[in-house]
């Protein structure tokens, strides 16, 4: 299985902090924040990454990551996206990359407390489609800044919805998303949305109608660092106080 980390977009519910640089590179508690999801992905047994960046700091990433043998990695792509063209178009600039193989995609501001080493293995153990993965979410108001699943009691996903404005579950639907071959297929034939993106829920419903979509839940903190300041903040706060992908 490869890995794919998004690390593109302006960034602009973070302004003015990301004017000046990616998002993904600004700190959380001793690291650039991309480094965690680096690490989830390594520490989940992937060892061929790309990095899809876009915008006027995507240098830096090269700067920071280098070959990406400290980080474990041991073959390290990287992909620019000209336009912001949302998730799922970023994860179409991967498809050579990918080759036919399965993938793990992480946004790059996604952080979790513990490791999703046995959630990759769960989908190495799936026959084909895909595997999302959950996190329970409490506050509504935080809800509707997420895709959130609707879910029928017996194991499956009947729909995701994005942002909604009353969602239909208490789960969010994490940045960490793992698909088969045919992804590239489903990002090839996506309509853009009202706000004129290629949405990775789209991707995601197509296998959920599909039959063909699983999932895990998170246990343990999940936050999404590039959402608010405050959330940048409550990410920080969380990590330097209980570290990140543990074991
Ligand atoms: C994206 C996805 C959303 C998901 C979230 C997790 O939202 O569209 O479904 O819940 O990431 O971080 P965005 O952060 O781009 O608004």
């Amino acid at each position: 299985m490869k890995g794919v980390i998004l690390a593109g977009g302006t960034g602009s519910r973070l302004h003015p902090l990301t004017r000046i640089t990616n998002k993904h590179l600004l700190p959380i508690h001793d690291r650039p924040m991309i480094a965690y999801a680096i690490e989830a992905v390594v520490k989940a047994g992937i060892t061929e990454l790309m990095v899809v960046s876009g915008g006027t700091h995507a240098g830096e990433f090269l700067r920071l990551l280098g070959n990406g043998h400290d980080y474990g990695i041991d073959r390290l792509s990287y992909g620019y996206q000209d336009k912001p063209g949302g998730i799922a178009e970023a994860l179409g600039l991967a498809e050579r990359f990918v080759g036919g193989d399965r993938v793990l995609v992480m946004l790059g501001d996604n952080i979790m407390e513990r490791s999703i080493r046995h959630i990759a293995e769960n989908f190495e153990r799936q026959d084909k489609g895909a595997r999302i993965v959950l996190s329970a979410v409490d506050e509504p108001a935080h809800l509707c800044h997420l895709g959130v699943p609707e879910l029928d009691g017996d194991g499956r996903v009947t729909r995701i919805v994005e942002k909604p404005n009353d969602p239909p579950s208490n789960y969010g639907v994490t940045g960490i998303y793992f698909y088969d071959a045919d992804v590239f297929q489903v990002v090839a034939e996506l309509e853009p949305s009202a706000r004129g993106e290629l949405e990775i829920t789209d991707v995601n419903n197509y296998y959920v109608a599909q039959e063909a979509m699983s999932y895990d839940v998170l246990d343990g903190f999940w936050g999404d660092a590039g959402e608010s300041i405050d959330a940048y903040y409550a990410v920080n706060d969380f990590v330097r106080a209980h570290g990140a992908n543990k074991g």
